[in-house]
């Protein structure tokens, strides 16, 4: 049987993480979070002493083949310590973002993405899942918002854990990420040819599930 598979790909905090969960629980489908997978690679090997640069690549890829990862009630174990929020800073985004560029770890990384597809199907979030992890899925969809309203939900969502931070420095952090993201020689971030574009930056949460929902109903 064929397992199936949404995507959901598109830049730093345009919300597909919010839009995916929520899609994901509708459906009853499993979730995978590829970005988390990158940041636990920058926190792993922030351990072990090394900084994401192409320099340690092949020790990096081995570390991101080799991960001591399990997910259990919502929570991020590595090697059975919780850094569900050590992943969610700034920084491990910045790390996770440099770590991605290099193609030993991406590689690195391809089966344990593609072990999340089971039954009933997955809703996958990240920057290559249409384009690499899984070209066949019949639903691909990518996610924008102007760089201004991403930049305002970050801050938003910084300041109600109680982490200060302006709304210029995180914007210029989410346009260098993007930069990066899309320029990378390996899996840049771009629509897959076959993806639907979804702007959401003036729809609601439930505008935006709703929208994808009824694209899946429509080619079931
Ligand atoms: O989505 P999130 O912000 O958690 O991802 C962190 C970083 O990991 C991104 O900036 C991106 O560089 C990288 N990433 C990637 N491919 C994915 C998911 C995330 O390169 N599929």
């Amino acid at each position: 049987v064929e397992v199936p598979v949404i995507c959901v790909d598109g830049p730093t905090a345009s919300g597909k993480g919010t839009l995916t969960i929520e899609v994901a629980r509708r459906l009853g489908y499993h979730y995978l979070d590829s970005g988390s997978l990158y940041r636990v690679t920058g926190i792993a090997l922030r351990r072990a002493g090394l900084a994401p640069d192409a320099e340690h690549e092949a020790r990096i890829a081995e570390i991101a083949h080799a991960l001591p990862l399990c997910f259990s009630e919502g929570k991020v174990l590595l090697a059975g310590e919780d850094v569900s929020d050590a992943i969610r800073t700034e920084a491990a985004g910045m790390d996770a973002s440099r770590v991605s560029t290099l193609p030993g770890v991406r590689t690195a990384l391809v089966d344990l993405q593609r072990s999340f597809r089971k039954l009933p199907g997955l809703v996958a979030d990240g920057r290559d899942m249409g384009t690499v992890i899984f070209p066949d899925a019949k639903l691909k969809v990518f996610l924008t918002a102007s760089a201004e309203h991403r930049a305002e939900r970050r801050h938003k969502q910084l300041i109600s854990k109680g982490i200060s931070t302006t709304l210029d420095s995180l914007r210029a952090d989410l346009e260098a990420r993007d930069l990066r993201d899309s320029s990378r020689s390996v899996a840049p971030l771009k629509p897959a040819q076959d993806a639907r574009l979804l702007d959401n930056s003036h729809q609601t949460v439930e505008q935006s599930v709703g929208q994808v929902l009824h694209w899946w109903q429509e080619i079931q």
